[in-house]
C-alpha cells in the first residue's frame, strides 16, 4: 500500500492558499492541519481545503500542538519572513521534546532575511534530524523543467553547454503591508523576488547530470533603486494602505533591482546569470520571464504569453479582482488569462516532489542548503548595490551582513 502523509501549514495567507489549491494535483498527502495567528485566516484556508477535497484540516492553536498531532507528518512553513526563526525553533523544540512523528519541513522563500538567519535554519533542521525542502516553485514550472530538458538534450549535447540565463519577475507590488517594510521582510524587491530569479537561472545553467556545486559563483554586480513608490503620490498610497505604518518618504525599500551573477563551471567556462525584478511593472499582472541561451540555440518563457485571452469592452464593468492572473491590474480590454496558475508557477509539481521525497525518506532536490546559497547571493547583491561596485564572491563578512534597507536605513533620495 502507498503510504500517505498528513501535512500541516503554518501561515494561511496568500501563499498557503496557493499551495492548498495546487493540492488537487498532489497525490499521497492530505492537508491535515493549519496554524495561523489569525483564526479567521486559518478558517478560510481550512474551508478552501475542504471545498477542494484535499483534506479536512484541524485548526491548531500553536506550532507545538500541530507538531505533536499524530496526523501531521510534515510541515509547510508559509508564514511571513520575520517569523522564520521563531517558527523553526518551536518546531525543533517540540521534536526534541519527543512530540509527534514529523518526517520533514518545507519552507517558503526566502529561507532567511540574511545569511545568519538562513544558516540558523539549516542548523536547526539538521539538529532535529528532519528532511528539509526549500519551496522555490519556479524551478518546478513545467515550462522550466521541459525547456531545460530539451535544451540540454538537444542543444547542449550537440553544440555545447548554455552560457547565459536570464530571469525576471515583475508585478505592481505585494499584497500585504509587511512585504513593503524592509525591517520585516529583509529587503525590498531584491530579497522578495530576485530569490526566485537567481535560483531559476542557476538551475537552467546547471548540467542536469551534475550537482549545483558544478557551478561556482565568482562575482556579483547589482543595482537597487526606488523608481515609483517613493514618488509623493505613491508614497501616500502606501501610507493609507498600511494605516500610516509605511513611510516611503523616509524608509523606502527598493522597488527595482537587477543583478549579474558570474559563474564558472567545472571545466572553467564562464557563465552569466542576468536577473531583473520590479514592483513597479504595470502590465496585465505578474510576469515571469526566463531565457536560456547557448552557442546554437535559445529558449524563452513568458507567463503572460498565455494561450487563453479574453476581451471586455469599455461597457463591461465589475469589481477589481485577481481572477484572470495573479497581481492583475485591469478588467477591460484584451486580457491574458493563466489557465492554471498553480501549475504554471510550479506549485503542484513542487509539492508532489516534496511529498514523494518525505514519503521515501529522501532529501528533496531543492533543500535548505539551496535556500542558504540563494540568500548568500542576494546579500552579496545588496553589498554590491550599496557599494556601487562588483563584489567577488564570497565576500568577507557575508555572515554578519544586513542590508541597509533591512535596518530601515536605506533612502536613495537622501544620498
Ligand atoms: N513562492 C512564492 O512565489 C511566494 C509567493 C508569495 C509568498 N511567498 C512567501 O510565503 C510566505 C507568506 O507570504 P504570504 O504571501 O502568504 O503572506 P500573507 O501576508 O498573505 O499571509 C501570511 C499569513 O501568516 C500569518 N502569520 C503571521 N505570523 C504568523 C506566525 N507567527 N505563525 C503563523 N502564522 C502567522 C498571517 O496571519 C497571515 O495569514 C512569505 O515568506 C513569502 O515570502 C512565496
Amino acid at each position: 500500500m502507498t503510504e500517505r502523509i498528513g501535512v500541516g501549514m503554518i501561515g494561511a495567507g496568500f501563499n498557503a492558499q496557493f499551495h492548498i489549491r495546487s493540492w488537487v494535483s498532489v497525490r499521497d498527502a492530505d492537508i491535515n492541519g493549519i496554524f495561523d495567528r489569525n483564526t479567521e485566516k486559518a478558517q478560510e484556508a481550512a474551508s478552501l481545503a475542504r471545498v477542494l477535497n484535499v483534506g479536512k484540516p484541524k485548526i491548531f492553536n500553536s506550532v507545538t500542538e500541530m507538531v505533536a498531532d499524530p496526523n501531521i507528518d510534515a510541515i509547510w512553513i508559509c508564514s511571513p519572513n520575520f517569523t522564520r526563526i521563531e517558527v523553526m525553533e518551536e518546531i525543533v523544540n517540540a521534536v526534541e521534546l519527543g512530540k509527534g512523528k514529523l518526517k520533514g519541513v518545507a519552507c517558503e522563500k526566502p529561507l532567511g532575511r540574511n545569511v545568519a538567519e538562513a544558516k540558523k535554519m539549516v542548523e536547526l533542521v539538521k539538529r532535529a534530524g528532519l528532511l528539509d525542502g526549500y519551496l522555490e516553485n519556479q524551478l518546478f514550472e513545467p515550462t522550466v523543467q521541459r525547456g531545460k530538458e530539451i535544451i540540454w538534450k538537444r542543444g547542449a549535447f550537440s553544440a555545447g553547454r548554455p552560457y547565459l540565463a536570464r530571469a525576471a519577475e515583475e508585478h505592481g507590488g505585494p499584497h500585504s503591508p509587511w512585504f513593503w517594510e524592509g525591517t520585516l521582510q529583509g529587503g525590498g524587491v531584491m530579497n522578495d523576488m530576485m530569490c526566485h530569479s537567481v535560483e531559476v537561472a542557476r538551475f537552467l545553467l546547471t548540467d542536469p547530470a551534475k550537482p549545483r556545486t558544478s557551478l561556482t559563483p565568482v562575482k556579483v554586480t547589482a543595482h537597487a533603486e526606488n523608481l515609483k513608490w517613493q514618488r509623493p503620490h505613491y508614497a501616500d498610497i502606501l501610507k493609507n494602505y498600511s494605516s500610516g505604518k509605511l513611510d516611503y518618504f523616509n524608509r523606502p525599500a527598493e522597488d527595482y533591482a537587477r543583478a549579474v551573477v558570474e559563474y564558472v563551471d567545472d571545466a572553467g567556462e564562464k557563465l552569466i546569470v542576468e536577473t531583473s525584478t520590479s514592483w513597479c511593472y504595470v502590465g496585465a499582472g505578474l510576469r515571469l520571464s526566463m531565457e536560456l541561451l547557448g552557442p546554437e540555440y535559445s529558449m524563452q518563457i513568458n507567463t503572460l504569453d498565455t494561450d487563453l485571452k479574453v476581451f471586455f469592452s469599455r461597457d463591461v464593468s465589475g469589481k477589481a479582482g485577481e481572477d484572470l492572473v495573479e497581481k492583475q491590474n485591469a478588467e477591460i480590454g484584451l486580457m491574458p488569462v493563466v489557465g492554471n496558475e498553480e501549475n504554471t508557477y510550479g506549485y503542484d509539481v513542487e509539492n508532489r516532489h516534496m511529498v514523494r521525497s518525505f514519503i521515501e525518506g529522501k532529501r528533496p532536490l531543492e533543500n535548505f542548503e539551496d535556500g542558504l546559497n540563494v540568500t548568500e547571493l542576494l546579500m552579496t547583491g545588496y553589498m554590491s548595490a550599496e557599494q556601487e561596485k562588483t563584489i567577488a564572491f564570497p565576500p568577507p563578512n557575508l555572515e554578519t551582513f544586513v542590508p541597509k534597507v533591512a535596518k530601515g536605513e536605506w533612502n536613495p533620495r537622501r544620498k
